[in-house]
């Protein structure tokens, strides 16, 4: 990378490289922006960005995978507006931390990315996180509040009006661990998941266009639940705060389709605890029925998966040795995960294949899901 900096740059003099990783979440779908509980892990594929300070006051962003170099005045970065392109991520970072009182110095930086880009395994958060620690160069930052400042990116500069998790994965990621977030107290623990499983994600390899409008709905219809759902509990101020018993009295007041959201959510926030439970005490069949479980809501209750994600998920729970498999990540297209015994990993990945390819004519990626540490920076080789 340090080559490739080198040629591109034409000098890699003060050249620090950092790293961000991409995620799978293991179960709570949607559940963060309702400020309840989420259980990803932190992928070993990552976004690197090598950066170096530069003399002539410019900020320039090079992406490998785009093949496209962008240049901005690092003393202007305030009065950059978005533009709708993938420099909106690392630009939308930079303004924040200019509010937040850490000024972006010139630099030239190169990212390069194993994360799939729109695949549901949050390459912009990867990105996000990358570019924050690119720019800070070694000054230091709670890590909390490393994590908010790239969600606050998203949110007010990309305008994507996400949680909490993508971002926080990404930065407290550990090796050989899953991370049951608290999305209300942003507090954490860390979950060994039980050995003789294996976690397996397939792309289906499509992003259909329904998804960043869909996502907004789906934030405003849950607001709706609480307002809802608030007449006659008064103390519940988000959908973490109400119980399944709760949520079957107040029901009747909700508008149908509000209801199921609100139903997803509530039974979610019950699954990833039942499912940490379990996954503690190596109870691997529960893990699995739980991800099924967790899978059928979002498709008939949440309404966020697609043909080609139930698919994916139905033909996997017909191949020998698979415990579980559910969409993961916002929904549209991107990616499944499947949970298996690790000798079946080997012909799933072939019978998922010869099964998505007959079906849809695509061939999709399949990755080994291998717990791995959170963002930092990277030892020079
Ligand atoms: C996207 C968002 C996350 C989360 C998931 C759904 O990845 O960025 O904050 O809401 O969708 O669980």
């Amino acid at each position: 990378m340090i080559n490739d900096f080198r040629s591109l740059y034409g000098s890699a003099e003060g050249v620090r490289v950092f790293r961000a990783p991409g995620r799978v979440n293991i179960i709570g779908e949607h559940t963060d922006y309702n400020l309840g509980f989420v259980l990803p892990m932190a992928l070993d594929m990552a976004t690197y960005i090598a950066a170096a300070p530069s003399a002539d006051g410019k900020l320039r962003i090079h992406s490998e995978d785009r093949k496209e170099t962008r240049e901005f005045d690092a003393a202007a970065i305030r009065d950059l507006r978005p533009e709708h392109h993938w420099t909106d991520y690392p630009i939308g970072v930079a303004h924040e931390l200019t509010l937040a009182g850490f000024a972006v110095e010139p630099a030239n930086l190169l990212i390069r990315s194993t994360v799939p880009d729109g695949s549901g395994l949050s390459s912009s958060a990867a990105l996000e996180v990358s570019s924050a620690l690119a720019m800070l160069r070694g000054r230091p930052m709670d890590p909390l509040d490393l994590a908010r400042l790239c969600q606050r990116a998203e949110r007010n500069f990309v305008g994507m009006p996400c949680g909490i998790m993508d971002q926080y994965i990404s930065v407290f990621g550990r090796e050989h661990a899953a991370v049951e977030i608290d999305c209300r107290s942003l507090g954490h623990r860390y979950v060994s998941l039980p050995d003789g499983v294996a976690f397996v994600a397939v792309n289906t390899m499509v992003k259909h266009a329904l998804a960043g409008s869909a996502y907004r709905n789906r934030v405003a219809e849950c607001a709706a639940a609480v307002a809802g759902i608030k007449t006659m509990f008064p103390a519940v101020e988000s959908l973490r705060d109400v119980s399944p018993e709760q949520f079957q009295a107040a029901e009747r007041l909700l508008d149908p389709v509000v209801a199921r959201r609100a139903r997803h959510i509530v039974t979610e926030d019950v699954r990833v605890n039942r499912f940490v439970g379990a996954s503690e005490s190596g109870g691997v069949e529960v893990m699995g029925k739980l991800m099924v479980e967790s899978h059928r809501s979002l498709q008939h209750d949440y309404e966020v998966s697609c043909e080609e994600l139930d698919f994916l998920v139905d033909a996997a729970l017909t191949i020998e040795g698979v415990l579980g498999s559910r969409m993961t990540g916002g929904g549209f297209g991107g990616c499944t995960v499947s949970m298996m015994r690790p000798a079946a990993a080997h012909l799933f990945r072939q019978q998922i294949a010869q099964a998505y390819q007959g079906r849809f004519g695509i061939a999709p990626r399949i990755y080994d899901c291998n717990p791995s540490a959170g963002a930092g920076e990277q030892p020079l080789p």
